[in-house]
């Protein structure tokens, strides 16, 4: 009865206002605006700073507090939005309290943490990226925003698009690697996917995170300061979030971390300017949580006041959790520290959001618990989820074919990672239900049936180390305490009697993701010495890694025949590596960041400088290192398959370009093994001479195939002007005549290369 009144009254609104304009139809946007700008003219001061407002509910809290008179907050129209409450039943209580108790009825946003899936887990992001495949990323951030919209939400805090090139630092695992070129393309994927053409109510608002250059901060150490040149922020950290912006992304999230002195929540350089004055960018921007509070600590102001100020005139819509705005807004603007105009405008860009939502016709669009039930873990959910999780496993090592394996005789199962529901579903996996986790021993059962002989033991802890246990489990680690030799024990027994060994070891969820950065990069010791006594066996062991970043392998390289990289691979992640291993699915995954051989190469990432001393073992004086290799352990881009490939030398179609041509450029492929498989093609070119010096390599376009064995492909790849652009001396985006090349092959260490020249 009184959800008809408001939409009626709503309505009614809309239709008085059309009827201004009789003669022309109104457009959207004119309605949009007259209904915007006809509603504010209602609002009091309070009640507009209510619209900055966000706060979290009870659920799944990442910072320290709780408001705990939050609910009494949204009774008197003081809140804007919720983060970390979900289900129709429950989202629709809090928005009764809005809706039915404000003056002005105002519809609250539900905000959650969206990032891999909501209950229906995909892999983490950084695996789902080293699938390179975007349709199906793109189709998991869909399938993500279908079970969150089904279950009460209108608004990701996704996609994570911070470029990461330091493994130490925890939260490479929500990102999509080293390059900024992949990186943009899955930006845009994922923006597309949660968002759709429309607000359907299956899609939501997505949010891309953080800006900016959070991945930069420095050592690894989450939070830290972050201390970048221009040229580099614009090159390599700004360029993913452009793309998702230019993607129509709903809303940015500001980083944590201070660039050269100011931190992104008042970073008039990044917001007011770059993005929302150069960009001409319409939506809101949100802080991260408690952002504009920690300046203080970050001392760039004297309290929370000045916080809330510096954060408002950069540009800053929304304040997440803090409080800093409904405390000090009010009276800031009564001092003239932030003007009318400043709140005006954050309050519009985030009724828009409601508006386009369509929160104002029907603010419980999102609450329906019919459809909570068809779409969330439906069938079809987990399949694309399987499917999104094979593909996402990079073959590191198959020496002599050990990989695929027969799905007969005895199969040894060991390690602390093989029967864990938790671990499966990784870490900001929010909502995940992990009790409906396929691990990989009920995933090898489904997969081998009764032809295999599967046993399992656990064989060590995940750590020994007291301390790491005591830190992880006061967050939900799970780690056990059993005694390591009674493990090690069981597990030997069990490994005896086995014609083949899989070990499933590597990091527990908790070990990455936010504050979870690490300075040594290894498997955890615990886990070391039970790969190192099964290795002692001299049985054929397949190593199946489970971790959130790139781990430093060079005991496992050298000693263990086959090597899986299968990240945190969700839901169905059981069932998926069982595909992999008994060969029902060929691995075509190629890494998204470089693996180191040792935390002392970090940070590493394929698209680096040459130096003017290029290293070089025979002369002293280039720059290498005394004790370690330059290269890494495994390079962007790469990953093995059952099958091989072979690639034929590039060819262009002209050796001198014109700004306005297209370079063709074409290459062969050939599958050589023994199975059908995918390849992922990829493209790099280096710009020889630049008014400023360019990186050795840049990825500048791929393509992923499907071959028969004995099949071969002529694949064609396209270049133009836009491809070769950067920002030159003077910071234009342009592309500078001369030389070039153009390699082509499965990653970015062994390629072939062509050369062309541009001119003008
Ligand atoms: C994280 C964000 C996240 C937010 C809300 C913060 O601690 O940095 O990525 O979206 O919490 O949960």
């Amino acid at each position: 009865m009184y959800l008809k009144k408001t939409i009626g009254s709503v309505l009614m609104a809309v239709l008085a206002l059309n009827g201004t304009a009789q003669t022309k139809p109104a457009s959207s946007k004119t309605k949009m605006d007259q209904f915007i700008s006809s509603l504010m003219q209602k609002m009091t001061v309070e009640e507009k700073i209510g619209q900055l407002t966000l706060y979290t509910s009870d659920l799944d809290v990442t910072g320290p507090t709780i408001r705990a008179g939050y609910k009494t907050d949204i009774e008197n129209g003081l809140v804007g939005a919720i983060f970390n409450a979900y289900t129709p039943a429950y989202t629709r209580k809090l928005q009764d309290l809005a809706v039915k108790n404000t003056r002005l009825k105002i519809p609250l946003i539900f905000g959650y943490d969206v990032i891999h899936g909501h209950k229906t887990i995909f892999p983490i992001p950084l695996g789902e990226s080293a699938s390179w495949d975007l349709n199906v990323i793109k189709n998991g951030a869909r399938i993500a925003a279908a079970e969150a919209a089904a279950d009460g939400l209108q608004w990701t805090y996704a996609p994570m698009v911070d470029i990461a090139r330091d493994p130490r630092w925890g939260r490479v695992a929500e990102g999509a690697g080293e390059d900024v070129w992949l990186g943009s393309q899955i930006a845009k994927a994922q923006v597309q996917g949660f968002q759709g053409s429309s607000y359907d109510g299956n899609t939501i608002l997505a949010c891309v995170k953080h800006y900016a250059a959070y991945g930069a901060a420095t050592a690894g150490r989450d939070y830290n300061t972050v201390d970048i040149s221009t040229r580099e922020l614009w090159e390599t950290y700004l360029p993913p979030f452009k793309a998702a912006a230019d993607a129509g992304v709903a809303s940015f999230m500001t980083s944590f971390n201070e660039i050269s002195g100011t931190p992104s929540t008042a970073s008039n350089y990044l917001t007011r300017d770059i993005l929302k004055k150069q960009w001409n960018y319409p939506g809101f921007v949100v802080t991260d949580y408690s952002g504009i509070a920690e300046m203080v600590q970050h001392g760039n102001v004297a309290n929370e006041k000045e916080a809330g100020e510096a954060a408002i005139n950069s540009g800053v819509d929304m304040d997440m959790q803090d409080a800093v705005y409904p405390t000090y807004l009010k009276k800031s603007i009564a001092e003239g520290k932030v003007t009318m105009a400043t709140l005006n405008d954050a309050v519009k860009r985030i009724l828009e959001a409601k508006y386009k939502l369509g929160l104002f016709a029907d603010p419980y669009k999102y609450c329906n618990e019919e459809k909570a039930k068809t779409e969330i873990m439906s069938a079809a959910n987990l399949d694309a989820a399987r499917d999104a999780a094979r593909k996402s496993f990079v073959l590191l090592k198959n020496y002599q074919q050990v990989l695929p394996l027969k799905k007969s005789g005895t199969v040894a199962l060991i390690g602390p990672l093989g029967d864990s529901k938790r671990d499966m579903i990784g870490n900001w996996s929010a909502a995940g239900d992990f009790s409906k986790a396929v691990t990989l021993l009920q995933g090898m059962k489904n997969v081998a049936g009764a032809s295999a002989n599967i046993v399992y033991a656990q064989g060590a802890n995940i750590t020994d180390d007291k301390d790491i246990a005591r830190q992880l489990n006061e967050h939900g680690g799970g780690i056990t305490a059993l005694n390591a030799d009674s493990l090690l024990k069981s597990a030997m027994e069990i490994a005896q009697k086995a014609d083949v060994v899989v070990l499933a070891i590597g990091e527990s969820q908790g070990m990455t993701g936010e504050a979870a950065s690490r300075t040594d990069i290894s498997i955890p010791q615990s886990q070391q010495k039970l790969m190192q006594a099964i290795y002692t066996l001299g049985k054929p062991v397949v190593l199946v890694l489970m971790n959130g970043r790139p781990l430093t392998l060079n005991w496992e390289e050298a000693h263990i025949p086959a090597i899986l990289e299968t990240w945190f691979s969700g839901t169905e992640g059981g069932n998926a590596i069982a595909d992999v291993l008994f060969g029902n699915y060929n691995p075509s995954g190629k890494l998204t960041m470089s693996f180191p051989r040792n935390v002392g190469q970090i940070p590493i990432y394929y698209n680096a400088k040459n130096t003017g001393r290029p290293a070089d073992p025979a002369n002293k004086y280039s720059s290498k290192y005394l004790d370690s290799p330059v290269d890494p352990l495994y390079p962007f881009g790469y990953g093995l398959s059952y099958t091989t490939f072979s690639y034929s030398r590039p060819t262009l179609d002209k050796t001198t370009m014109k700004v306005a041509d297209k370079l063709n450029i074409s290459v062969t492929v050939s599958n050589t093994g023994n199975y059908d498989g995918e390849e992922v093609v990829q493209l790099y070119i280096r710009d020889l001479v630049g008014s400023v010096t360019r990186p050795v390599k840049q990825l500048r376009g791929f393509q992923k195939i499907f071959l028969k064995k004995g099949e071969s492909k002529e694949l064609k790849f396209v270049l133009t002007n836009n491809d070769l652009k950067f920002y030159d001396i003077n910071m234009k985006y342009t592309s500078e005549p001369g030389d070039f090349k153009v390699f082509v092959g499965p990653n970015s260490r062994d390629v072939q290369e062509a050369n062309f020249k541009l001119i003008k």
